[in-house]
């Protein structure tokens, strides 16, 4: 019988059973749901509604529940959901006991604190792949930060940078991305159970005490917005559609620079397909599938927005479909992030390639016009006289390495021989002043202040590891 059952005479429809079921997808709660559970029924001890004796048949059975889970938890079902199976079956262990489980409690308010902290130990884990990533694009940004190519805007070669600086810009994204899960996890870190359906409890719940054992920081202020809260669920997709855009970008840049026309990078063989048909192809599957996984990402995050946008106080059922939503959202986003920080480490650049491209006088067309700047004309006059040179070489069929000094001369009297220096990918990038500008040696300084900054965000998380609960911590603790 359904938790809910006395007053009803007839049971659920067969169709509508099916319907509503979600064991299938929230079973994925069960150690949180055990965790949530166990704090509950220790507070409820503190407060006299469960005897000593009973909390330790209480334990015990939580702590064999938790064991038996772990082997069997793909093969449950019949139950309506995670919270109902782990009552009804606490219940068949030790009888009336587990009746006083749910005392003070609704399956709303703890269905809410399960996904706090479920998403607080996946932002813990996912942290980590973050400053794994983020530390692989500094050492691949350190092994390139001497090495020039072109770089573009508007997908048209702009002016020489380094590949080494390509990758410092993707560090500062994911570098941007860990503090955005920072943030989040805060908003994560208040404890909603003791809301009861939506108005609290008449009973003296020591929502503070459930709070320590469970290592919150805070707990909520409105019963109300705590079961009808999933802010942090939108929080959680938004983030991580972000973190899939970035490797979308990067995805991109790959699938270009691995085609024939670019031939920038070679493809790992173990990153890349072949094709069934064509003996010749080195295919980007990789790169193609986050692009296209993106896709599903963000749909979610259109998703959650879309259940929670005309929701009236405060808990619906419709805030079951949080779930698949949340949980497909961090599955890919782990996968992804595993592969693509070894992937970036296996890219291999072809550098005679990237040199043949880097022969494009044009680039330096910048580092020209600053060169008279320098000399004392005004910007947009060097601008001007530039461009005045470009056109002369396209209507000579000539490159800028290929104009005599004279033909310099006559565009202005600033230009002497030093202009040739100039036309080097090497020396433009060291000819940079500007603090995040591809100068070699500026970019050394960069790298140092990003791997203190790594190190930083990793002292911040490892703090965090200790206070996520678990079984036996919480046990060991309460020392029965
Ligand atoms: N399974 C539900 C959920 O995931 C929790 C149960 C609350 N159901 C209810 N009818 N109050 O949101």
């Amino acid at each position: 019988m359904a938790l809910w059952g006395s007053r009803w005479r007839k049971s659920l429809n067969k169709d509508v059973e099916e319907f509503t079921y979600s064991l299938d997808f929230d079973k994925r709660l069960f150690k949180v749901d055990l965790i949530g559970t166990l704090a509950h029924v220790l507070m409820l001890n503190k407060i006299g509604v469960i005897t000593n004796w009973e909390i330790k048949v209480l334990v015990e059975e939580i702590k064999k529940l938790y064991e038996s889970l772990k082997e069997d938890i793909d093969n449950i079902k019949d139950s309506e959901d995670i919270h109902t199976y782990i009552e009804e079956n606490l219940t068949k262990k030790i009888g009336d006991i587990a009746k006083k489980i749910h005392t003070g409690r609704s399956r709303n308010d703890q269905v809410a604190l399960d996904l706090r902290l479920y998403l607080r130990e996946e932002a813990y884990e996912l942290s980590q792949l973050i400053l794994k990533i983020r530390e692989n694009f500094l050492s691949m940004a350190e092994r390139y930060i001497d090495s020039p190519m072109p770089g573009y805007t508007h997908l048209q070669e702009a002016q020489p940078v380094s590949i080494g600086h390509y990758f410092l810009a993707y560090d500062s994204m994911f570098e941007r991305d860990l503090e955005r899960l920072w943030e989040i996890y805060k908003r994560l870190d208040v404890m909603p159970l003791g809301s009861g359906a939506l108005a609290g409890s008449n009973l003296p719940l020591d929502r503070y005490y459930v709070a320590e054992i469970l290592g919150f920081s805070e707990v909520s202020d409105n019963s109300m917005d705590s079961v009808a809260d999933r802010d942090f669920v939108a929080d959680f997709i938004y983030f991580s559609s972000l973190i899939f855009t970035h490797l979308s970008k990067l995805s991109e840049e790959i699938i270009l620079w691995s085609t024939q026309e670019f031939s920038f990078i070679r493809l790992p063989e173990e990153y890349s397909t072949g094709s069934s048909m064509m003996p010749h192809k080195r295919n980007p599957d990789v790169a193609e599938l986050t692009r296209g996984k993106t896709g599903k990402i963000i749909g979610n995050l259109v998703n959650i927005l879309t259940i929670l946008k005309a929701l009236p106080l405060s808990y619906n059922r419709d805030l079951q479909e949080d779930k698949p939503a949340v949980f497909l959202v961090i599955d890919e986003l782990k996968l992804a992030l595993k592969v693509w920080s070894n992937f970036i480490l296996n890219l291999e650049f072809n550098m005679d390639k990237i040199e043949k491209t880097l022969r494009n006088d044009f680039l330096y067309a910048t580092d020209i016009a600053e060169y008279l700047v320098l000399r004392g004309m005004p910007f947009r006059d060097a601008h001007k006289t530039v461009g005045e040179v470009v056109k002369y070489c396209e209507d000579n069929s000539k490159s800028f390495k290929e104009l005599s000094i004279e033909e310099w001369k006559n565009f202005s009297p600033l230009f002497d021989e030093e202009i040739f220096k100039l036309l080097n990918p090497e020396e433009s990038i060291k000819s940079k002043k500007t603090w995040g500008s591809p100068n070699p040696s500026l970019n050394r300084e960069v790298i140092k202040k990003k791997r203190q900054s790594l190190r930083d965000q990793k002292l911040k998380w490892e703090l965090i590891k200790d206070k996520l609960p678990s079984i036996d911590k919480i046990i060991e603790r309460v020392n029965l």
